[in-house]
């Protein structure tokens, strides 16, 4: 069987991305929140792990991505970045710490990139948005936007569905993936859209589009790393793929590690000292 090595020998840099949407080279993006994770996604050659606010599901237990801290974001983009190496780690700006006005989003984004290390931030959000973008951008800091179903925005929405199907909200999404593009954004995140709808994203505009949800003809895709392990399984939409059942895995080695011990078949003599 013969394998294609997709792992250039560089760091990945917003520069390489942007080579890599030129020669059609799709982008491979996974989440990432710790240290041993992170360390495994980088030496498997990922181009970019994303430090999701979806930490504040998989990682603390919450139902929507709004209660997680800028402060805990900072703790987990940091202990991914003691891992890294080659992939370009991206961070999201968590909800509440961007969206009050351009000053609040620039100090956020500040103390993200010092405190953290990370190479880059995720912003949700369009035109709302854009006088943050901008000013972060101009203080030399890489943004991907966020469009389609932003999940910081699940109560304007309601539910987790597709969105824009509608022609409203369709062009409102190009309009804004254009303007993101124009201030400088350097790739841009379209969730749960029509395959349609990001294509024509993707065609039109200069930089990397990836998608979650959003087709096959954008120039890259990201999971969430616990979904696509199988270690969430109530949570099964249809753009996501598992490549493993983690859950059934662990479960059957604590189970058997607790047989094990009670059984008192654990230790065994060349267990001991
Ligand atoms: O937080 C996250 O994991 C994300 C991805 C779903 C793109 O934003």
């Amino acid at each position: 069987m013969s394998t294609y090595n997709t792992v250039p020998p560089k760091k990945i840099t917003t520069h390489v991305l942007q080579e890599m949407k030129l020669k059609q080279e799709k982008i491979s993006m996974l989440t990432a929140y710790d240290f041993s994770f992170a360390r495994i996604l980088d030496n498997a050659g990922v181009d970019v792990i994303l430090v999701g606010d979806s930490a504040s599901n998989v990682m603390s237990g919450y139902n929507t991505t709004l209660p997680i801290t800028l402060d805990m974001m900072i703790y987990h983009a940091s202990a991914v970045m003691r891992a890294v190496k080659r992939a370009l780690v991206v961070v999201d700006m968590p909800f509440g710490s961007y969206q009050g006005n351009s000053l609040e989003a620039i100090q956020s984004a500040i103390r993200i990139m010092k405190e953290s290390g990370g190479n880059a931030l995720k912003m949700e959000g369009g035109s709302e948005i854009l006088e943050s973008v901008s000013r972060i951008l101009s203080a030399g800091i890489p943004v991907m936007g966020h469009l389609g179903l932003t999940p910081q925005s699940i109560h304007k929405f309601g539910t987790y569905v597709v969105r824009a199907t509608q022609e409203d909200e369709a062009s409102k999404l190009v309009e804004d993936a254009h303007a993101l593009a124009r201030v400088g954004c350097f790739a841009l995140v379209l969730e749960k859209i029509p395959a349609k709808l990001a294509a024509r994203v993707a065609r039109e505009v200069k930089i990397p589009v990836i998608g979650i949800g959003a087709g096959a003809e954008v120039d890259g895709q990201v999971l969430v790393l616990h979904d696509m392990l199988g270690i969430n399984q109530k949570f099964s939409p249809r753009f996501l793929r598992r490549y493993h059942n983690l859950q059934e895995e662990v479960t059957g080695s604590v189970k058997a590690y607790i047989n094990d011990v009670k059984s008192m078949d654990f230790p065994n003599e060349r267990e001991q000292y």
